[in-house]
């Protein structure tokens, strides 16, 4: 029996491992629980799991839902908060794996700490590997902790690669659905609306990775995240655009293999890959082999999706810069969400950001932090002047 700690247990990908853990209970227990703000949810997860200990974001949502659980009769669970609630989550001793899904930055702090305490995790906030990739994986390392990707392109590499040695892969595909801007005119790029950004055509997903999926700067997180999952370099991470999102990546070998996972677009199946590895157990996610009719596949249009090409060169620098990037679209698209800019208006804040970015590489999660917080004042300030020079 493994017994689960869920970092983000509210979200998609949280939800859909909780339905996991519903559908295998003679292998799956929940152990503990990390939430941010949605309490409704939260406390029908908690009488439902029973978890010994469920996290908030805040002390004040805490009390609320303490005093909600109480009038429901429950007094086995420890309700904590903000960070050092989600890392109680995290490194709770009963609990041998994490899943790792808080969307953000938010989640950075306590995946470090569940590798620290050495639990297995299955990765699926981008995020913080995005920010703190090299110190969480030579963590990981020193800990003899394996990370098990649950983004579905991550986990496609990961089946993939068990096919041959390391030194026989010669680059990997990374598959884009292309967003629902794909064929979009650059025209009309300025006028998109918010309602229509988040309509992904293949996935269903929280609302910030909707939003990076459309701007393609998703596709860039992961080019990062793959960077340090598989020590690879940018220049061996290629990208294509794929939008049936049939098959979830390839890896291609130096004798010239290619090696595709193909599988139903539910990000339940990666999840129960990566809570059983090494392990494959029988699932009813099954694949509608008639429904092969078409894969189409095409180059990235880097023109059109500038935050691709920014996350290309960010690759390559590391440090400071994959930080920022990942800081300055997390500030971004929270305005383009708020309507305060427009859709174009998240690249150009983040070229901005990262043109003013030091070339420098943080040693520890507290400098990781620092960066992302200068980052994020950064691009607070470019949102301002640019709000400003519109009212001039
Ligand atoms: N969804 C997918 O299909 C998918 C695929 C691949 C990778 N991912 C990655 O998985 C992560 C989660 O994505 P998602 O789509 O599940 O996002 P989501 O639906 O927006 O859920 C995010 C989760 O994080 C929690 N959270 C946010 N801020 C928090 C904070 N400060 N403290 C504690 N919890 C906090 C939210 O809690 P509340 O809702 O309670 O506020 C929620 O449980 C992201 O890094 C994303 O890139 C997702």
């Amino acid at each position: 029996m493994k017994r689960i700690a869920i970092l983000g247990s509210t979200g998609s990908i949280g939800q859909s491992t909780l339905s996991i853990v519903e559908s295998y209970p003679e292998r799956f227990a929940v152990a503990s629980l990390a939430a941010g703000r949605n309490i409704d949810t939260a406390l029908q997860q908690c009488l439902r799991w029973r978890p010994r200990v469920v996290s908030l974001a805040t002390e004040e949502l805490a009390a609320d839902f303490a005093r909600r659980l109480r009038s429901a009769g429950v007094t086995t669970t420890d309700v904590v908060w903000g960070s050092e609630g989600t890392v109680r989550v995290a490194t709770l001793p009963e609990a041998d794996f994490v899943v790792s899904a808080i969307v953000g930055v938010a989640g950075l702090e306590a995946t470090y700490a569940a590798v620290m305490a050495g639990k297995t995790i299955g990765l699926a906030n981008k995020e913080a590997m995005v920010a703190a990739g090299e110190i969480i994986t030579a963590a990981a390392r020193e800990k003899k902790v394996a990370l098990l990707p649950i983004d579905s392109e991550h986990n496609a590499i990961h089946q993939c690669m068990r096919a041959g040695r390391r030194d026989e892969v010669r680059q990997i595909w990374l598959t884009a659905s292309g967003g629902p801007f794909r064929t979009l005119p650059a025209s009309e790029f300025r006028n998109i609306t918010v309602e229509q950004a988040l309509h992904h055509p293949t996935w269903v997903m929280g609302r910030r990775i909707t939003i990076d999926s459309s701007t393609l700067l998703n596709k860039g997180l992961e080019i990062i995240e793959a960077c340090r999952l598989f020590d690879l370099s940018p220049s061996a991470i290629k990208v294509t655009v794929h939008p049936q999102s049939t098959v979830h990546s390839l890896v291609e070998f130096v004798d010239g293999s290619l090696l595709a996972q193909i599988s139903v677009t539910d990000m339940r199946l990666p999840i129960l890959y990566a809570l059983s590895y090494p392990e494959r157990v029988k699932s009813d996610l099954r694949f509608d082999m008639a429904s092969l009719s078409e894969l189409h596949f095409e180059p990235p249009d880097l023109e059109r999706f500038p935050c691709l090409r920014l996350a290309y060169e960010a690759a390559e620098k590391g440090g400071a810069h994959a930080i920022a990037l990942n800081a300055a679209d997390e500030v971004a698209v929270e305005a383009f969400l708020k309507r305060v800019i427009p859709f174009t208006g998240i690249p150009d804040t983040i070229e901005q950001v990262l043109e003013t970015t030091p070339e420098t590489h943080p040693a520890t999660i507290q400098e990781v932090l620092a960066v992302d917080h200068a980052s994020r004042e950064l691009a607070r300030e470019v949102l301002a002047g640019r709000e400003a020079s519109r009212r001039c």
